[in-house]
């Protein structure tokens, strides 16, 4: 290849991979915006990277009947909440203008983490194998509403509420 071809391959790779990621989130119209400033999205998208490993470890646990395991992760998940670090004045305020909706399915989530806590703790493996069920559509439920750029598949389902 010759150089100014590489540079364009480049160029349009760039242009293609790239930029959408640096696009604002407000460009796409239907997620209703949730204004965090950029270092509180940040920990805030940290948080779900934990999340994920939380429940891929609970994934792998549960048919190894790996309570302990499951109890841990899920207390970990449970207690994980952005707001319970140390946030400057701005990042608490941009916590609080965050819809009700959202604070709504936050809450869910850490209600069902905390059940499948318990569960594990008493060995039940149906009632674990129900609450990560569940645990799941807590994730699903926020993502289909809030995160809907992040996440476009979610786009055709128009939100939790609406599926089969
Ligand atoms: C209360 C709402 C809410 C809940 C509950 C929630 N998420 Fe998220 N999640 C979001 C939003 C909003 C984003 C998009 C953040 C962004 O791109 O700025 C996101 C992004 C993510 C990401 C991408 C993070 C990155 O690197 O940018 C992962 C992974 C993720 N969530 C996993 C999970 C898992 C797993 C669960 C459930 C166990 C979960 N989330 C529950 C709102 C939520």
């Amino acid at each position: 290849m010759k150089f100014g071809t590489v540079a364009l391959t480049l160029g349009l790779a760039i242009v293609i991979f790239v930029t959408p990621r640096l696009l604002p989130a407000e460009q796409s119209a239907p997620t209703p915006s949730l204004n965090m400033s950029p270092d509180l999205q940040q920990l805030f998208q940290a948080e779900m990277r934990e999340l994920l490993l939380g429940t891929q470890r609970i994934a792998g646990a549960l048919p190894i009947a790996n309570w302990d395991g499951i109890a841990d992760s899920a207390m970990a998940m449970r207690n994980s909440y952005v707001l319970e670090q140390t946030l400057t004045t701005t990042q608490r305020h941009d916590l609080e203008q965050l819809p009700e909706q959202f604070k709504a399915f936050d809450e869910a989530f850490h209600l069902r983490a905390e059940k499948l806590a318990h569960a594990a703790k008493a060995t039940d493996a149906e009632a674990v194998s129900f609450h990560f069920s569940r645990l799941l559509d807590t994730c699903v439920a926020c993502h289909s509403t809030y995160a809907t750029s992040t996440f476009p598949n979610f786009r055709s389902e128009g939100g939790v509420e609406h599926r089969h």
